[in-house]
């Protein structure tokens, strides 16, 4: 017997919690900890390596996830920079969900990412996590699930695509996917040239290469302090994005040591520098949604009217596509976020606090000066002069529509006309390419049913195309309005997240063929020119079977899926009691 302690004294934490963290299950805790050394002792582990600060590393490389391929690169770099910091690493895999591989939608399945990530941050021994997620749904899945874990947590981008060439033109996903469906559909190019194209759109591992939803997610949590500085741009496949992971894994562990948890970071201050960012990139409209769901997993509820207000004082000063002309490696050249940053810091917070334990003013002072660029406008030559997200209201969405100004067609953004109803996807699939579908480029095509429960999952159907017979013609934009939402990477004059949805019973429901709606973005008004009594009737005359299932995962979706304007989170994971609204 020597009168040396045991090494399974529970209490005895060294150097953070480590291994010892959350040990309840086996009621004594001593063998607790005796079973679970024990256990990973099985893959190699000496007690040298374990009695340090233990860094979770959410992996989520899947072969159906292109946009995380370099996932085992990154593992091992986050790795080596957790080592470098004297902690453990320990990866483990969640869902991983791709934008082309997730059906009925991604949408449908993101809630679900943030729960497992949420619970296997809670359920295993860790001091810090590190995130990795870069494809749409995963970075906002996997903020959700560590806001409400509550633990020490870093987000780690898997960073963009290299751009690809087709006859000389240069092409990046996905913007110019649709650009180049749009014109086989048009008949101006033929079957050979658009299986050409097909090759180049995606060169490499990566998310998406403009200002998509991907892109978005990115600048949004750097934005709100939850990356290393510079987090954002660096593509998939470069040597800074690799730097970037080892620099994550080392701040890991520093967040263990010093304790910066995720409710330090994820503060209104943050939220409000994320709301302009969102807005002065020119960001996808997901991008609200997503913020949505983050912010009320802390309690905070997105003010749709204060963000209206905050765009009007907001340029779009990036120029990445769908609303300019570079995509994300440009910017990346162009100095990233530091160089936005720089630009909107009369708009921003600087006292916020980031995962580096220094607040983004303090980062931006750090960043040093700038250089001559073309891609980040200056606050006095901007892009386009206001945000890029309009919010409307309207009979037509009493709880709100938004508008992706800075990709529409000036010339539709003030609007009346007569409607064309879609009732559901598959009609719309039906009729749309028809010689026989009655519709003119000054039509309204509305499109219902593709809403959070209609769907379900509210997925990207918003971006409806332009009928065949018009496309034909030359018709390059038309005015959509749907429940739906639309890939960050899309552009046209396209109203989205009507509020509530047609499948719950939204007005949207009643708007019947010949109907006319008015648009004015300039108002910020979306009006169904019915009176509120013949809405009344049309309600009675044809009531609304809200969508049900009678198991699983769709019973629990349909059940408890909020709105858009509660970020279509399900209800019960959002924070319990709200604490306020952001905007202040
Ligand atoms: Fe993954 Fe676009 S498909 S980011
Ligand atoms: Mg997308």
């Amino acid at each position: 017997m020597t009168d040396e302690k045991s090494p399974f004294e529970p209490d005895d934490a060294a150097d953070g919690s480590g291994m010892r963290k959350g040990l309840t299950s086996y009621g004594d805790q001593g063998f607790s900890l005796f079973l679970r050394k024990a256990f990973i002792k099985g893959a190699g582990f000496t007690d040298a390596a374990l009695d340090r600060p233990v860094i979770g590393i959410s992996n989520t490389g899947s072969a159906y996830n292109p946009c995380h391929g370099n996932a085992p690169q990154l593992v091992e770099a986050v790795k080596r920079g957790v080592m470098l910091a004297g902690g453990l690493p320990m990866d483990f895999p969640t869902i991983s969900i791709h934008e082309s591989f997730a059906a009925p939608t991604s949408m449908y399945l993101r809630n679900l990412m943030s729960m497992d990530t949420e619970e296997m941050v809670r359920a295993q021994p860790m001091d810090a996590v590190v995130l990795i997620g870069g494809c749409d749904k995963t970075v906002p899945a996997q903020l959700m699930g560590a806001a409400s874990a509550g633990i020490a947590s870093i987000q780690l981008i898997t960073g963009s695509m290299l751009t690809g060439g087709h006859r000389g033109e240069r092409v990046g996903a996905c913007t110019d996917c649709r650009r180049y469906w749009g014109k086989y559909r048009a008949g101006e190019i033929d079957a050979e040239e658009i299986a050409d194209v097909n090759n180049q759109l995606v060169a490499s591992v990566g998310t998406c290469s403009v200002m998509g939803t991907a892109s978005t997610m990115a600048c949004i949590a750097e934005a709100l302090g939850m990356t290393v500085p510079g987090g954002a741009s660096p593509p998939a496949v470069t040597a800074d994005r690799i730097r970037i992971a080892e620099q994550t894994g080392a701040q890991a562990v520093q967040m263990a040591r010093t304790g910066l948890t995720i409710d330090k970071v994820l503060t209104p201050e943050a939220f409000e520098n994320a709301m302009r960012v969102l807005l002065a990139i020119g960001g996808s409209t997901n991008g609200i949604v997503h913020l949505a769901a983050i912010a009320g997993r802390m309690g905070l509820e997105i003010d749709l009217a204060a963000l209206d207000r905050m765009g009007r004082e907001t340029p779009v000063l990036l120029d990445l596509k769908p609303s300019g002309q570079w995509y994300m490696e440009d910017f990346h050249h162009a100095g990233g976020m530091a160089t936005l940053l720089r630009e909107l810091k009369p708009l921003l917070h600087l006292g916020a606090m980031t995962v580096s334990g220094r607040t983004l003013g303090e980062e931006m002072e750090r960043a040093g000066p700038g250089f001559q660029q073309t891609v980040v406008r200056s606050i006095g030559n901007p892009i386009y002069p206001q945000g890029g997200i309009a919010v409307l209201r309207g009979n037509l969405a009493p709880g709100g529509a938004i508008i992706k100004q800075s990709a529409a067609d000036p010339k539709l953004m003030e609007h009346e006309g007569r409607v064309v109803v879609f009732e559901n996807i598959e009609d719309l699939v039906h009729r749309i390419d028809s010689e026989e579908l009655d519709v003119t480029a000054q039509d309204v095509l509305v499109l219902k049913n593709i809403g959070p429960k209609g769907a379900p999952g509210m997925p990207e159907a918003g971006y409806i195309p332009i009928p065949r017979k018009l496309a034909r013609a030359g018709v390059k934009d038309i005015v959509r309005i749907s429940d739906g939402r639309m890939s960050g990477t899309a552009f046209g004059t396209i109203v989205l997240h009507v509020t509530p949805e047609s499948a719950a019973g939204g007005p949207l429901a009643h708007v019947r063929n010949g109907d006319r709606i008015r648009l004015s973005v300039e108002r910020r008004e979306i009006a169904l020119l019915v009176s509120a009594e013949e809405l009344a009737r049309r309600a009675q005359e044809s009531p609304v079977a809200v969508p049900t299932a009678e198991r699983g995962y769709r019973k629990l979706f349909l059940q408890t899926v909020t709105q858009a304007d509660l970020g279509v989170d399900f209800d019960f994971l959002r924070a319990a009691r709200m604490v306020g609204k952001v905007p202040r």
